[in-house]
């Protein structure tokens, strides 16, 4: 995949992001944030059965984090509870064909967000709040993003 390709998607869900807004009865809802730079994401899942039928959210934040919410959303809907659990901000960014290491990061909000999402899920819905309060101690956990973001330290190339 080429640079261009990667520039080319990545502006096309920034320019035109997918499923975005609030969520009227959402089953769930995550909301994280950096802390080193300052980005926010919501995002909102409905789940029917045991399977995600719809996501949405609001991104406060660069084009990699909007874009990468947007590509999140896409890729939920139909997903098993326990398969959203697995996806990573390594399989968004497979997606995106990968990211300059300064922008890799970003898709770290979107991973964390879902996490939110499916922690909140389980705690209204089983009274589950496990999952949350992990997600909770990794958001305020500074090595969390210290570890997302380790990379840059190497980073030669130029941001999007
Ligand atoms: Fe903050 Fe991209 S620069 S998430």
């Amino acid at each position: 995949m080429t640079e261009k390709h990667v520039k080319d998607l990545l502006m096309e869900h920034f320019m035109n992001p997918r499923n975005v807004g609030d969520m009227a009865e959402a089953d769930g809802v995550g909301d994280v944030g950096n802390p080193l730079c300052g980005d926010i994401v919501r995002l909102f899942i409905k789940v029917k059965g045991n399977k995600v039928e719809k996501a949405t959210f609001k991104t406060f934040g660069c084009r990699a984090a909007i874009a990468t919410s947007s590509l999140l959303t896409e890729m939920l809907p139909g997903k098993t509870i326990d398969d959203a659990l697995k996806i990573t901000e390594k399989d968004m960014l497979n997606r995106l064909g990968d990211l300059p290491p300064l922008k890799r990061h970003c898709g770290k909000l979107a991973e964390l967000a879902l996490q939110a999402a499916l922690g909140d899920y389980f705690a209204k819905s089983r009274g589950d709040n496990h999952l949350s309060e992990e997600v909770a101690r990794r958001i305020r956990d500074p090595r969390e993003w210290s570890a997302a973001i380790a990379e840059e330290d190497a980073a030669t190339v130029q941001p999007l």
